[in-house]
């Protein structure tokens, strides 16, 4: 039995699907999807995420911006780029890439609150956050769409499982907790003060995992055939992996997504899917 979740195939087939898609659109509205990214500081991570959704929405046929503002750049000249993004007419997505460097760090959520719900496309605005509270997956952020993408994709089944999180960020384990409970699966969320948290791991029938732990989990600590979510993107002398191990678990799981080429490919899709959702927003609330 294959047990991959490939991530990359599922993500390169949905790219194809959208890039039809979005041509359709624009010969009907004579205008294209636009996403603008805002990347403050030089974090090398950072700047290769960045680089790879624009780089993504241009195969799509989505176009896209990139604000590179300073780390030294103040609160207010952020608050007033978001500002005059939100009242541009031709952006549809706006991204503010996180973390922000540290002193600007402190005012992230004011940056959130300060975007345009409607053009929101990570789902962080506590508009949407709201929504998915009501399980309103209008925008939502873009690791767990992903997630829940490819686990439909591949039938897994998630009704009365036991799914444990191991991560409590907004950007994974909080939207995940209501995205699980909506499709009735038992949630459990572990995190760094969680006693015990081996005991957790190991009662997983689907397990995700964001630690940022290079090789975290081990065939010790995993339950016979659980489905393993790795989140983790790690490098070890240069060469990428996830928080799984992944060779060590593959006997005794079920299904498992490889790190590289599972959950990331899909946070991209689902990053272009959420542009178009905000093109959409834009038509109907002019
Ligand atoms: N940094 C790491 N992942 C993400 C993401 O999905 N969105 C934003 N805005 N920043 C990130």
């Amino acid at each position: 039995m294959n047990k991959i979740l490939d991530g990359k195939k599922l993500a390169n087939e949905l790219n194809l699907e959208l890039k039809d898609k979005i041509e359709l659109l624009v010969d009907n509205n004579k205008i294209r999807p636009k996403l603008a990214t805002i990347l403050v500081g030089d974090d090398p991570g950072s700047k290769v995420y960045v680089n790879i959704k624009h780089k993504t929405c241009a195969e799509v046929g989505i176009s896209s911006v990139m604000i590179h503002l300073p780390a030294d750049i103040s609160k207010q000249e952020l608050l007033d780029k978001i500002d005059s993004l939100n009242n541009d007419n031709s952006i549809h997505g706006i991204l503010l890439q996180l973390p922000l460097p540290h002193e600007l760090g402190k005012y992230t959520s004011e940056f959130i609150e300060t975007i345009n719900p409607y053009k929101d496309v990570d789902g962080f605005h506590p508009i949407n956050r709201g929504k998915l509270f009501d399980y309103n997956e209008e925008l939502v952020a873009c690791t767990p769409k992903g997630i829940i993408r490819l686990l439909e994709h591949y039938n897994v089944e998630l009704k009365g499982k036991n799914a444990v999180i191991v991560n409590r960020s907004i950007l994974v384990g909080k939207p995940l907790i209501f995205m699980l409970l909506k499709r009735n699966a038992t949630v459990t969320v572990c995190h760094t003060s969680t006693i015990d948290i081996e005991s957790h791991i190991r009662r997983a029938d689907v397990l995700i995992v964001a630690v940022g732990q290079p090789k975290y989990i081990t065939k010790e600590k995993i339950k016979e055939g659980a489905i393993i979510i790795d989140v983790g993107t790690n490098r070890i002398d240069g060469k990428l992996c996830g928080d799984v191990d992944f060779e060590d678990v593959l006997d005794k799981c079920s299904k498992i997504t490889p790190s590289p080429g599972g959950v990331g490919p899909m946070t991209i899709n689902s990053l272009l899917q959420n542009t178009l959702i905000a093109y959409a927003n834009q038509k109907s609330t002019k």
